[in-house]
C-alpha cells in the first residue's frame, strides 16, 4: 500500500466514523451511551450507560450500519460477489457468532452460515447450546465473498473492520464465539494458532469472546467436536445458562 492509499484509508475510515457518531453509533466506544461494560442487562428503553443498547436502538443502528454500508465498493471483493453478506439473527442477541467470510451459498442467498458449515452451526446452537437460531446473531469478519473461497487478505479485513465492530457496538452480545482462524485472529488480535487459541477465553472491548474451531473445520475434523463442546460449555457458563453434561 503506498502512503497515499493509507492516507485516502484513513481518510475514508474518518469519514465513516463520523457518519456513525451522526448516527448515534457512540465514537471512541465508551464515549457516548453504551459503556465497555459486558454485563448485558434487560435492555429496557431508559437504560444507559452499561451492557446493551435498548432493543428499538440496537435495531435501528443495524438498519443505519447497513445503509451505510450501501453496495459496498471499498475492497476488490465488490467485483465478484453476488451478495452482501451482512450478517442476521437477534439485534438483541445475548450470543453472537463471528465467522470468517461468506463462501457460495452465502453468496448466492445474502445470508451467513447456510450452507453445510452452516448446517452444522444450526446444531451446534440448536442441539448444543438449546437456543434458537433467530436469538443470536451469526455474521462474518468479511461480507463478500472470496473468490475461489480463498483466504481473506488485510486490505478487504481493514476495510470490512469497522462495520463488524459497528455491529457489535450496536447489538453488545454478552458472549462473542469467534469461529477460526480468521475471526480469533481479528477479535482477540493475536497470531496464535487456533489449535492452541481455541478455548483460551478473551475479551472484545469488554466483551468475553470465546475462539474456537470452524464448522468447517470440524466437518473435515469430527474428533475435533469434543474440544468446541468444551468451549460451549463455558459459553453457557458466561450466558447463565443450564449446562448439560
Ligand atoms: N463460512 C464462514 O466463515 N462464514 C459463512 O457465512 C459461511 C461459511
Amino acid at each position: 500500500m503506498s502512503g497515499d492509499d493509507v492516507r485516502e484509508d484513513l481518510a475514508e475510515q474518518a469519514r465513516f466514523l463520523a457518519r456513525l457518531t451522526d448516527i448515534g453509533v457512540p465514537w471512541p466506544p465508551g464515549d457516548g451511551d453504551e459503556g465497555a461494560s459486558p454485563s448485558h442487562a434487560s435492555g429496557g428503553a431508559g437504560e444507559a450507560s452499561s451492557g446493551p443498547a435498548a432493543p428499538g436502538d440496537a435495531e435501528a443502528r443495524l438498519r443505519a450500519i447497513r445503509e451505510e454500508l450501501g453496495d459496498c465498493q471499498r475492497c476488490g471483493l465488490a467485483a465478484g460477489r453476488k451478495m452482501i453478506v451482512f450478517g442476521q439473527g437477534s439485534p438483541r442477541a445475548e450470543l453472537m457468532f463471528v465467522g470468517e467470510a461468506p463462501g457460495a451459498d452465502e453468496d448466492e442467498q445474502g445470508l451467513a452460515f447456510v450452507g453445510r458449515a452452516g448446517k452444522l452451526l444450526t446444531d451446534i446452537i440448536e442441539k448444543g447450546l438449546r437456543m434458537r437460531r433467530e436469538d443470536v446473531w451469526i455474521g462474518n469478519v468479511i461480507k463478500c465473498r472470496p473468490p475461489r473461497n480463498r483466504n481473506p487478505e488485510p486490505d478487504e479485513i481493514r476495510a470490512c473492520q469497522p462495520f463488524l465492530e459497528a455491529q457489535i457496538r450496536a447489538i453488545r452480545p454478552k458472549v462473542i464465539v469467534a469461529l477460526g482462524k480468521f475471526s480469533a485472529h481479528w477479535l482477540l488480535k493475536t497470531a496464535v494458532p487456533i489449535t492452541r487459541l481455541r478455548g483460551q477465553l478473551g475479551e472484545w472491548e469488554g466483551i468475553p469472546a470465546m475462539p474456537t474451531y470452524h464448522p468447517a473445520y470440524l466437518l473435515r475434523n469430527p474428533r475435533a467436536k469434543k474440544d468446541l463442546w468444551e468451549d460451549m460449555k463455558v459459553v453457557l457458563e458466561l450466558l447463565g445458562r443450564p449446562v448439560p453434561d
